[in-house]
């Protein structure tokens, strides 16, 4: 706050408290129009009429209390403008005293599972239970609550990865953010005629039948202008988060239209960098839930874990198929 308008926010402070006592005690004294004290005011109706009546005694005493009470808490803390108070309270004071006890309470135990390799961690119960509320607050928003996505957000479980799913690449993509772009294409490949021949030949590579014809047409412009990001085998590319387009697994949908649309007006997705929202150590207990969900837990102790568990047995399986569908 500048000084300016700590002043006028003192003086306003200060000016209301004395005019509201000074009107207290003014009406005490003598009251408008010099009408003495149970005399009528002059308003009447139905016969009742208003007297003029001094304040009663606990009214006015409240009040006084309320100015005393007021003045002591101005001195005491911040409210008179940038004045700090004398005890020097802040919110922001709290709020660090808050994060204090917090970090003397489960320091120690962030330290100890920031300081473990990830996949030593996946034998650590609470580390990946710490994980999974990390992953709740911060990633289920996009990533969804069991971690599997949906259009444009990646499944993060299903061992499939745009950049990577070593410890260390999750990461650096948590850490950093990623940006995934692939700009529209269809003039390079002849246009919207040139349109269904490249999405037969995409969606071939997943082993969806189409026109053999097209689909040879299609693979020819593939070669010339697809293959730079998404390979010549269209396996993908990690570093630039170019999708494999062989493995029936779609980030945006894999029906025709969907892939058409996707060479019509490009794709770009972005993942926020959490570097300077989390604690690094909290990104390396993140990283390591995200890596549980697709390394090395046994059926049993998800469920024993009562986290990722279907509801009924087949529910992975549904969602895999709507997955497909989109
Ligand atoms: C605002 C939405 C958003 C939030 C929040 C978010 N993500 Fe992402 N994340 C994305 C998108 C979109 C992508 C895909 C980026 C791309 O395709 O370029 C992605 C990609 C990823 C990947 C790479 C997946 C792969 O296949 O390589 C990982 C790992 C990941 N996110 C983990 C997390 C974790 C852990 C958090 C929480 C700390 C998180 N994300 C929070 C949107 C988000
Ligand atoms: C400059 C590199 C680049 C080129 C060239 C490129 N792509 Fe892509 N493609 C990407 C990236 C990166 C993504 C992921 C975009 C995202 O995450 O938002 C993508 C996504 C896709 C998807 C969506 C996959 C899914 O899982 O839903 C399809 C389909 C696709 N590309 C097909 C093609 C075809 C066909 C061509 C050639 C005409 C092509 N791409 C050329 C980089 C490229």
């Amino acid at each position: 706050m500048s000084s300016g308008w700590s002043l006028y926010v003192t003086l306003i402070t200060v000016v209301f408290m004395g005019a509201a006592c000074w009107l207290v005690w003014w009406q005490r004294k003598g009251p408008p129009g010099n009408v003495g004290a149970g005399e009528s005011m002059g308003h009447d109706f139905d016969g009742i009429q208003e007297l003029n009546n001094p304040l009663p005694r606990w009214w006015l005493g409240t009040f006084v209390g309320a100015v005393i009470f007021a003045a002591v808490y101005l001195v005491l803390y911040p409210g008179l403008g940038a004045y700090p108070g004398l005890l020097g309270w802040s919110s922001r004071g709290e709020y660090d005293g808050e994060i204090k006890d917090v970090e003397a309470k489960y320091g120690p135990l962030y330290d100890r599972y920031g300081a473990m390799a990830i996949p030593d961690l996946l034998a650590e119960e609470p580390a990946l239970r710490i994980g999974e509320r990390i992953f709740a607050n911060n990633c289920s928003r996009c990533h969804g609550a069991d971690a599997r996505g949906g259009v444009g957000f990646p499944n993060l479980t299903d061992g499939d990865w745009l950049f990577g799913g070593e410890p260390d690449v999750i990461e650096t993509t948590i850490l950093g953010g990623r940006i995934g772009m692939m700009p529209a294409f269809a003039p390079a490949i002849g246009g919207e005629a040139g349109i269904p021949a490249v999405v037969a030949y995409v969606r071939s590579l997943s082993g969806n039948s189409g026109d053999p014809q097209l689909i040879e047409q299609g693979k020819a412009k593939f070669a010339s202008v697809c293959f730079a990001c998404h390979g010549a085998d269209g396996k993908g590319n990690k570093i630039l988060g170019a999708p494999n387009l062989t493995d029936d697994i779609w980030l945006f949908g894999g029906t025709p239209d969907d892939v058409a649309y996707g060479l019509r007006n490009g794709r770009r997705s972005q993942m926020p960098a959490h570097a300077d929202l989390l604690d690094k150590r909290k990104v390396h207990l993140a990283a390591a839930y995200v890596y549980s969900l697709s390394h090395g837990l046994s059926e049993e102790s998800e469920h024993a874990r009562g986290a990722v568990s279907p509801a009924h047995p087949d529910a992975d399986k549904e969602h895999d198929e709507q997955r497909k569908s989109r």
